[in-house]
């Protein structure tokens, strides 16, 4: 059936175009009793009003959207909270896409996003590509925000914390617990959150020689992903088994400890653990976690207050590269061996 349009509303109506879009646009200058004739036929027709080809003409739309790793992570949802804040507050729209870390589903995402016109996109990138897509869409004038990314690039501003420091915190930490052998686990190293974690918790043991860091890679950062380590951790011998285990975040983390505490090891006493975001989860986990917190709520906010200040005045917008810091929180995972 075909899409009722405004003409055949006026029509029916036996009023203007104008006069449908000022009661559309809820002006008062419409008389009731012709304002109710209108929304009867709007409601007797089923017409919707296409936003999209609206703001198309005006040639600005009022959707932000963020394209995210995984949705199913509270690190994510947090982040996506403080941006719909700020784009709601500033009367818009925020739409979340989910590329699930997978690149062919990002690209297919901004694809779908460059049509629709979007005013601007918030993106947590699934690697370090150039994406070619993010620099048409910049290009078309479409503002874009990198947010749990660093980035240098002089043409988009990007949010995010210093993960490099946050494994260091963690290494230190474990460091000061009295642990020589750790593992870190987490992957796809092509995501540089995760590689930069490693290469901090890697220089602050080097600094402390001879500690050894195992590597325990994943194809996801995922609690199944953790389980799967954390399963792989227990089938070592005692002798070989690390004392310690720093994630790459959360969810890991807790994949870690469900698969610990189903083989019957003790947390922290036989294997200790680390986890990154601070999500609510972690504080509450049957072990309530370490782990090294972000702002994650602050990062959504800041990358849309940048996105919207370069959307509304993209002539006296700077470019900028907004970096927070970690903050280790340290609960009952992560004990003193000596204790
Ligand atoms: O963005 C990659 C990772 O960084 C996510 O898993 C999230 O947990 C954050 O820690």
């Amino acid at each position: 059936m075909a899409e009722t349009s405004i003409k055949e509303v006026a029509r029916r109506a036996g009023v203007s175009l104008g006069t449908v879009s000022n009661v559309l646009n809820g002006k008062q200058t419409v008389a009731p009793q012709i304002r109710q004739r209108v929304l009867d036929v709007i409601e007797e027709l089923g017409y919707v009003r296409n936003d999209s080809a609206r703001h198309l003409r005006a040639g600005r739309s009022h959707t932000v959207a963020i394209v995210v790793l995984d949705v199913s992570n509270p690190f994510f949802t947090d982040m996506v909270k403080g941006a719909e804040e700020v784009v709601e507050a500033a009367g818009g729209m925020l739409v979340v896409c989910n590329s699930g870390e997978d690149a062919a589903r990002e690209r297919r995402h901004l694809g779908a996003l460059e049509q629709q016109r979007v005013r601007g996109l918030l993106i947590t990138p699934v690697d370090s590509g150039g994406h070619k897509r993010l620099e048409r869409l910049i290009k078309r004038g479409i503002p874009v925000v990198l947010v749990d990314r660093g980035s240098g690039q002089p043409d988009r501003c990007s949010v995010a914390v210093d993960d490099i420091l946050g494994g260091r915190l963690a290494a230190q930490h474990l460091v000061e617990c009295g642990h020589r052998s750790i593992a870190f686990v987490g992957g796809p190293f092509s995501i540089p959150q995760v590689a930069d974690r490693y290469s901090g918790a890697a220089a602050a043991l080097a600094e402390h020689g001879g500690i050894e860091l195992r590597k325990v890679q994943t194809r996801t950062l995922s609690v199944t992903a953790g389980s799967e380590a954390g399963q792989q951790l227990c089938a070592l011998p005692k002798a070989k088994r690390p004392t310690a285990v720093f994630c790459a975040n959360d969810l890991l983390a807790l994949g870690v400890l469900q698969a610990l505490t189903t083989a019957g090891l003790r947390v922290p006493q036989d294997v200790a653990i680390v986890g990154y975001d601070d999500i609510d989860f972690a504080a509450a986990a049957a072990v309530p976690l370490t782990s090294v917190r972000q702002p994650r709520e602050q990062l959504g906010r800041t990358a849309a207050q940048l996105l919207l200040e370069e959307a509304d005045d993209p002539q006296r917008h700077g470019h900028r590269h907004v970096v927070f810091q970690p903050q280790l929180v340290v609960r009952r995972s992560t004990a003193s061996t000596k204790s």
